[in-house]
């Protein structure tokens, strides 16, 4: 059995087209190999995705624009999906904008069995004059490209794949709310396709996008949650693949998240190790701002060690934090911090705040964290400050505003990118 199973493998490794193949040359001593079959020289290389190559078929029965207040996240669809297709043989074939329809896929896609599957989360907003905007791209397609890559899924060049993504949102313009606090969340997906039960690196994929068009996470404005800190469920650990977009990061969280629910939580905050490093919250990064026990100002977030998503929310409120908090004082921290550090910031009156940042919610302000005391410890409640009166303390106010401004075009920035009008 083990020597089933390590053959494909050693022939991949070898470069070995059919498992027959394989079958000899596990039979041989185990040499150096020379004969590793080259390309054909004059092979075409693979193809690259090329949005010249777009087509597009427009719906013939466009829906009806919701109400903005009855925006549900993630709920609701617009008119086409995106797709582009690849297979090991030619790269990425021609790219389509098709009415949004269902995938058909045979019941054995590996996509199924072995979680190949990888994606994002970025928004299109609509500034003052009506123009369509993203917010960073080119951070959702890079990551995108380190996802699929850890998945032996194929990667593809972000800047072309930006350039698609514009089409479609250009196509898609009308989906996007006006209203402020409103956006189109779209979703960059890919999966493997290849129809097989054998374990191995996918030999077809599909990259998929679809949008919907989404309202603020919280339409009462900030609502601070409460957060439930365990030390016997972990999300990521060193080595894994915690950093990377893969939905299989995901389904393993909604077990605790509901755990967390049942006894009054709204989240999990996750924690790593015998030490009890804060790591993030839910689906977002986390940050916490607190006094050192010298006195000093310090905005802290878990460093990517490789079990830290590379957020682009985190990212954009660390440089907006060294643009605009280190004049007054603040040290922005990347690195390691434990829950034990943050109970006693807050026994000792030194916590100031602490909120989740993502591309959903933006920044999500935190209030209390029931933390069960770690492996040897007595549970206790820890307490966040807010503002008198309000839902989030004044970090979490800032940077929302922040960004705000950034995503809707308000001040403009390199973040910021205009999507050109649709032309045929
Ligand atoms: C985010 O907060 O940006 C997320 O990644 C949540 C998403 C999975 C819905």
């Amino acid at each position: 059995m083990f020597q089933r199973l390590l053959v494909p493998k050693v022939a991949a490794s070898l470069g070995c087209k059919s498992f027959r193949n394989a079958t000899i040359m596990s039979a041989l001593p185990q040499a150096r190999t020379y004969s590793i079959k080259a390309d054909n020289a004059s092979a075409q290389p693979l193809m690259d995705i090329d949005p010249k190559l777009l087509k597009v078929q427009r719906t013939e029965s466009p829906k009806k624009l919701l109400p903005a207040k009855d925006l549900i996240f993630g709920k609701n669809f617009t008119d086409h999906m995106l797709t582009v297709e690849w297979s090991s043989k030619h790269g990425w074939y021609a790219p389509q904008i098709t009415p949004y329809q269902n995938l058909s896929l045979d019941p054995a896609t590996c996509v199924f069995h072995y979680a190949f599957e990888c994606f994002e989360g970025l928004k299109a907003y609509k500034d003052k004059d009506g123009v369509a905007r993203l917010f960073r791209p080119d951070k959702n397609m890079a990551r995108m490209n380190t996802s699929a890559a850890r998945i032996a899924l194929p990667t593809f060049g972000s800047e072309a794949m930006v350039e698609l993504i514009k089409k479609f949102v250009a196509l898609e313009e009308r989906f996007i709310p006006e209203e402020r606090g409103y956006s189109l969340y779209l979703r960059p997906t890919m999966i493997g396709t290849q129809k097989t039960l054998g374990v191995g690196p996918p030999r077809s994929a599909l990259l998929y996008m679809i949008a919907s068009p989404v309202g603020p996470y919280y339409p009462t404005g900030f609502k601070a949650v409460s957060l439930s800190a365990r030390s016997d469920i972990v999300r990521a650990w060193p080595g894994g693949c915690g950093d990377k977009k893969l939905g299989a990061n995901y389904a393993p969280c909604i077990k605790p998240q509901q755990e967390a629910a049942e006894q009054g939580y709204q989240q999990n905050l996750w924690l790593f190790g015998e030490e009890g490093y804060v790591t993030e919250v839910g689906t977002m990064n986390v940050f916490f701002a607190w006094k050192t026990p010298d006195g000093k100002k310090e905005l802290i977030t878990a460093p990517l060690d490789g079990t830290i998503l590379n957020g682009v929310t985190r990212d954009s409120i660390l440089e907006l934090a060294r643009e605009k908090l280190t004049k007054e004082g603040w040290t922005i921290s990347e690195r390691k911090f434990t829950i034990g550090e943050v109970a006693k910031a807050a026994d000792e009156g030194r916590l100031l705040e602490a909120f989740g940042a993502g591309t959903a919610a933006v920044v999500s302000p935190i209030n209390k964290i029931n933390w069960d005391g770690g492996i040897h410890g007595d549970a206790r409640d820890i307490h966040v400050p807010l503002q008198e009166g309000k839902e989030a303390g004044p970090l979490a106010e800032n940077f929302w505003k922040w960004m705000a401004e950034r995503q809707y075009g308000d001040v403009e920035s390199d973040w910021s990118v205009k999507v050109p009008k649709w032309t045929e």
